[in-house]
């Protein structure tokens, strides 16, 4: 791990170093299986966090959008108002664009605001702080770059903490996922803190395909560029050609599920040694679940991580929400049927 300390309102804290093994390791593992994945937080390189920039942008994928509009309504409930100190904590903050809304209320309705970034690109995270800190000159900012699970372990409670959580990405970590990392956010808050999630809404069909299959290939490109990078950083031989995206909603898993399809028949070096990988033709790789919630999935997921549901926000079109919650106290927490049985 590397610690910066970039003078008195900047500090960041770096697992980069964990990367490039982890991604060969989880790469050849991915592609070895009989179904085929790559982790979709790899997804997320230099290109891959510039190419999403893109995505929130297309009209297709109105996530952002939906999501925005509902913060600018809500924000001065969300943030709340005291003479301390708030400190609000984004896991997978990106470009910081959407928290804007939130970081602008925080200042007016509080004494002291501090910003901690948690996010595994750092171009993007390093961009977004820089342009933090010369916009809001009375905010701290904090960025902890690396894997959710390896960050949070590392993040002690600090009142008054307003946890962000948005842009749907609980919905890229599917079922047992979800509680563990939210489980694992849970502890970096203290009792009463609240947790602030944006999440797309379960619906018809056409309207979630439409946001994962934009006109001009946006995110096409952004999916190949995980192969890209497969090319690049392991010095593998694949023929990008010969792969294409889908996204399609699956009713089994109640999300849209993202893949990269092989045309033909073929087989590619791995580079490096590491031997070959096989593809028949129509096999899929695995890249990217976007689930799709349901208000009861939600507050099942509450229950099973330790959080009190406070506000549930639909828009007008039910599209997407914002979800409030409140950290369990630890007897209620006692209370909940332990899920190591399941393990
Ligand atoms: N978190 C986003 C989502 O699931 C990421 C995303 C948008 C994405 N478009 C994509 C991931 C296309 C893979 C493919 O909605």
């Amino acid at each position: 791990m590397n610690v910066a300390d970039f003078g008195e309102r900047y500090r960041e804290r770096i697992w980069e170093s964990h990367f490039a093994e982890d991604f060969e390791r989880d790469v050849v593992t991915g592609l070895s299986a009989s179904n085929k994945s790559i982790p979709s937080k790899y997804l997320y390189d230099a290109l891959g966090s510039t190419l999403f920039e893109a995505i929130v942008l297309l009209p297709e994928y109105d996530l952002p959008r939906r999501e925005n509009a509902l913060l600018e309504r809500y924000v001065e409930r969300i943030v709340g108002r005291s003479n301390g100190r708030l400190r609000l904590l984004e896991l997978g903050s990106g470009s910081s664009q959407k928290t804007r809304t939130l970081i602008e209320a925080a200042i007016e309705c509080h004494e002291a605001v501090e910003y901690t970034a948690i996010d595994i690109a750092l171009e993007a995270v390093r961009a977004a702080a820089v342009q933090l800190l010369d916009r809001y000159p009375r905010v701290d900012v904090r960025a902890f770059v690396g894997d959710y699970f390896q960050v949070l372990g590392e993040i002690a409670p600090q009142p008054t903490t307003l946890a962000l959580f948005l842009g749907s990405n609980l919905g890229n970590y599917p079922g047992e996922r979800g509680v563990a990392l939210l489980r694992a956010l849970r502890g970096a808050l203290a009792p009463s803190d609240t947790l602030l999630l944006g999440v797309d809404v379960r619906k018809d069909r056409a309207l979630m395909e439409r946001a994962y299959n934009d006109g001009i290939g946006v995110t096409a490109a952004f999916s190949k560029n995980v192969l890209a990078r497969v090319n690049r950083d392991l010095g593998a031989e694949i023929d990008l050609e010969n792969f294409a995206h889908l996204a399609r909603f699956e009713e089994g898993t109640g999300s849209v599920e993202s893949y990269l399809v092989a045309d033909r028949a073929a087989t590619y070096s791995l580079g490096g040694g590491r031997g070959t990988v096989r593809f028949a033709a129509g096999e899929r790789i695995h890249i990217e679940s976007s689930h799709k919630f349901t208000h009861e999935e939600l507050q099942d997921l509450a229950t099973a991580s330790g959080f009190v549901e406070r506000a549930y926000l639909p828009d007008e079109e039910a599209a997407f929400a914002l979800v409030l919650w409140e950290r369990g106290d630890d007897a209620a927490e006692r209370n909940t049927p332990s899920l190591a049985h399941l393990e």
